[in-house]
């Protein structure tokens, strides 16, 4: 079939095969000129591997440090001739890629937040792999059904205390607008903590520990978003900031665990704001995006999932030396989004954006491009008037 994009709000119902597996390649390529890193993850448990910063972790650990990945992710494969999520024709592709290289891939597509799927990991790891020295933690869920209780919890992205009114974009129709949002409930910044905190990180990390499957002095990772004043009340002050620091609540714990295991460490790592599946559900952060986009790209400082990624891994994660830490214990590769030349100017365009001067004023056409090729649209090589096969089986 020929296979276009079709965008409904701020998710894409269609993806590309190709186009997926040329994103994916391109992130193994900017990783394989950057060279190895040295010293690197051997055996790696991706948690969130199929797209974003997870998908971004595995390919820097496979193809930059020659890393068996293991990867879990919650995916819907192509099936009676409808088409894959992305994440799917993603961890195809990759596999396709770490196989043909030589490299041990496979993948788990189930509820990463089940015990049947934690159970599924354990048996995998101890049949192939023995143990794991890495454990990267990048999920993104809108729900989660609690192992123990059975409740399903959802979360949301609210303020908390108080309405939060500021400017937000249709990032399809290039309409700037005020958006109100009413504050959370309790149970509603409770069931975002349920979702996206530290619960399950941990219960993977105890169930991995008591399985023996990790290695002595492995390492544990996990993503959080810190941001500018303008996005604190839907963001760090907002339900899903309470969830960011029920992560580190989690990282702590996870941290004097690891420490116990032969001197390993778990810590958070707070990456930039990017376009990714789960970024774009945000009110005001696209616009955010947009206006940071076309600042850090006009000062060379732009970076995408795989750029910060690997900068993560060959700067802190495996550099040789001590982690570089802010004051609350976490590691930075924000630091260029958060430089206070590059946030001035942010904090100058925000008041200045309208409708009319959108295009002008922010990156509006890079963003809508970067949303567009995670879903494999817009990849150069990719002839998206030819009829491709939406049928891609995992590679094994
Ligand atoms: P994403 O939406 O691209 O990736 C989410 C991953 O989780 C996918 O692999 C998906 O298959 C998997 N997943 C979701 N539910 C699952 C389930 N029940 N079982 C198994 N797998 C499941 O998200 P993104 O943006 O890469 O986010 C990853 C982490 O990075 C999150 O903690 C997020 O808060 C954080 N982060 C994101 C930033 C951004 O701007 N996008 C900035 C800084 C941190
Ligand atoms: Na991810």
């Amino acid at each position: 079939m020929v296979i276009k994009p079709k965008v409904r709000g701020f998710i894409c119902v269609t993806a590309h095969p190709a186009g997926c597996a040329a994103h994916v390649q391109q992130q193994i390529d900017y990783v394989k000129s950057k060279g190895p890193v040295r010293d690197g993850p051997k055996k790696v448990l991706v948690l969130g591997a199929s797209t974003g910063f997870g998908l971004a972790s595995r390919v820097t650990a496979a193809f930059g440090s020659g890393a068996a990945t293991l990867g879990v992710f919650f995916e819907r494969p192509s099936e009676d001739g409808r088409l894959a999520t992305p994440g799917w024709y993603n961890s195809a592709a990759f596999t396709r890629a770490a196989l043909d290289a030589g490299l041990y891939a496979k993948n788990i597509n189930g509820d990463a937040f089940s015990d049947a799927v934690k159970r599924q990991a354990i048996d995998l790891i101890k049949a192939d792999l023995g143990q794991v020295d890495l454990v990267v933690y990048s999920l993104a869920s809108p729900r989660r059904t609690h192992p123990r209780t059975g409740a399903t919890h959802k979360s949301c992205l609210k303020p908390i205390g108080a309405p939060y009114t500021n400017k937000t974009v249709d990032t399809d129709r290039g309409i700037v607008s005020d958006v109100t949002i009413e504050p959370a409930t309790e149970t509603e910044i409770a069931d975002t903590v349920a979702v996206m905190g530290g619960e399950d990180w941990e219960m993977w990390i105890d169930a991995l520990l008591e399985a023996g499957v990790l290695a002595p002095g492995a390492t544990s990772v996990a993503y959080s978003y810190i941001g500018p004043e303008v996005t604190w009340p839907i963001y760090k002050n907002g339900t899903i900031g309470t969830a960011k620091i029920d992560l580190e609540r989690a990282a702590k714990k996870i941290d004097a665990a690891l420490k116990a295991h032969g001197y390993g460490r778990a810590f958070i790592s707070v990456n930039k704001a990017l376009v990714t599946q789960a970024s774009s559900a945000i009110p005001v952060v696209p616009l955010y995006i947009s206006i940071l986009y076309k600042i850090m790209k006009a000062k060379g400082l732009h970076e995408g999932c795989i750029e910060q990624m690997q900068r993560l891994f060959a700067t802190q994660l495996y550099n040789g030396s001590a982690l570089a830490f802010d004051d609350g214990g976490r590691v930075r590769v924000d630091n260029w989004e958060m430089r206070p030349d590059v946030q001035a100017e942010a904090a100058k365009i925000w008041p200045q954006v309208t409708t009319e001067n959108l295009a002008a004023l922010t990156d509006i056409e890079g963003y809508r491009s970067e949303f567009l090729r995670l879903f494999g649209f817009g990849l150069p090589g990719v002839n998206y008037d030819a009829d491709y096969e939406p049928h891609v089986p995992m590679p094994e």
